[in-house]
């Protein structure tokens, strides 16, 4: 009992996990919507700039977020959520989760959809 207990709590905190990988990606609420995509330039700057570059011009890789959509495709908006709400500790990217709040994330998103390189 004793062993198999932390077992059964890991599958309760994986299950949803893995359930929602199969769910349809998240959708950007601000999608095409110009003064979102500003608003989000003016976040961007503020909160992501000295890793990601002014308006998210850097020469850096994996850090160039104007090739999410040329690296990622269809799966740049799950990359994107998945990304700045978990973060990616070990790579020096933080987490944002109670951050910025999802509208101002979207924001910045809509931002970054209208800056993606062209493959
Ligand atoms: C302290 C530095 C730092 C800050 C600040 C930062 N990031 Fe990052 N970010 C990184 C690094 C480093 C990576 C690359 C991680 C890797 O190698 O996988 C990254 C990766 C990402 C990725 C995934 C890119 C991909 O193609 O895999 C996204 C999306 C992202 N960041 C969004 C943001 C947003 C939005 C902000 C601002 C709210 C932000 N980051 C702020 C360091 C940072």
């Amino acid at each position: 009992m004793r062993s198999i207990f932390p077992v059964l709590l890991c599958l309760g905190l994986v299950a949803p996990l893995v359930a929602r990988a199969g769910d349809t990606p998240p959708k950007n609420p601000f999608e095409g919507d110009a003064a979102a995509a500003a608003k989000g330039n003016s976040l961007f700057n503020q909160n992501c700039e000295h890793c990601h570059g002014p308006n998210a011009v850097t020469g850096v890789m994996p850090r160039n977020l104007r090739r999410l959509h040329a690296r990622h495709g269809d799966d740049m908006t799950t990359v994107f959520y998945t990304t700045v709400h978990a973060g990616r500790p070990a790579k020096g990217m933080p987490s944002w989760q109670g951050v910025i709040d999802d509208p101002d994330l979207w924001r910045i998103y809509t931002f970054l959809e209208t800056v993606q390189d062209s493959e």
